[in-house]
């Protein structure tokens, strides 16, 4: 379990604060991979990604292709959920979230730093994501290493986020919201 019945909002609050930082740092552990939602032209889209950072103000950090549909997306709306299952805590994070595409910028420049060698290639294919081919191999092809220009980093700025913890039968789940500061509200599971 990631919290009890017994521990205060604030203490649970740290908890969860903690946990999804932790995430970011350590490549096993589960919050490393999240479930972004976007609106999609002809409903919602959902797909997995990578959360790469969390900083203090806990704003969550994703590296992707400009050319990708999620971009496409996020730049039509800006409107973002993640989604997060921690199978041994047995805990759920769900987080509605407006998004900044940051592209060709100083912050993305500066993340360029961080992606070292091959893992480049996963930004700077020659075809762009999701086009149609006749073979696999055809996507095999990469610009020169070191080109940072389809290089997207997208930060993703939590507005509420909601927790639940399955617990046998009395399950827990409190949403909270930021207003000034981050409030929490207990609900029904
Ligand atoms: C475990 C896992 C991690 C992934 N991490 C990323 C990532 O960090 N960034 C990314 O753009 N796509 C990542 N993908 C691929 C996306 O799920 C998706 O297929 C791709 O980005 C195209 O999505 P879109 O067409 O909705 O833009 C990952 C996929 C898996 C299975």
């Amino acid at each position: 379990m990631l919290f009890s019945e017994n521990e205060s909002l604030t203490e649970i609050w740290q908890s969860l604060v903690h946990e999804l930082h932790r995430g970011a740092l350590d490549p096993k552990h589960p919050f490393r991979y999240t479930n972004l939602g976007t609106i999609g032209k002809t409903g919602p889209e959902i797909r997995t990604v990578v959360v790469r950072s969390v900083s203090k103000e806990l704003d969550f950090y994703i590296f992707t292709d400009f050319r990708s549909e999620k971009v496409a997306e996020l730049i039509t709306n800006p409107a973002a959920s993640l989604h997060f299952y921690h199978p041994s805590k047995r805990v759920q994070v769900r987080i509605k979230a407006r998004t900044e595409v940051h592209h060709q910028n100083e912050l993305s420049q500066r993340n360029w730093l961080q992606v070292q060698g091959e893992a480049k290639k996963a930004y700077s294919s020659t075809l762009a994501p999701s086009t149609p081919i006749q073979e696999f191999k055809e996507a095999f092809d990469w610009t020169e290493s070191g080109d940072a220009h389809q290089f997207t980093v997208l930060k993703i700025i939590p507005d509420s986020i909601e927790v639940l913890q399955l617990n046998g039968t009395n399950h827990l789940k409190i949403s909270y919201s930021k207003t000034n500061s981050w409030a929490g509200q207990r609900l029904v599971p």
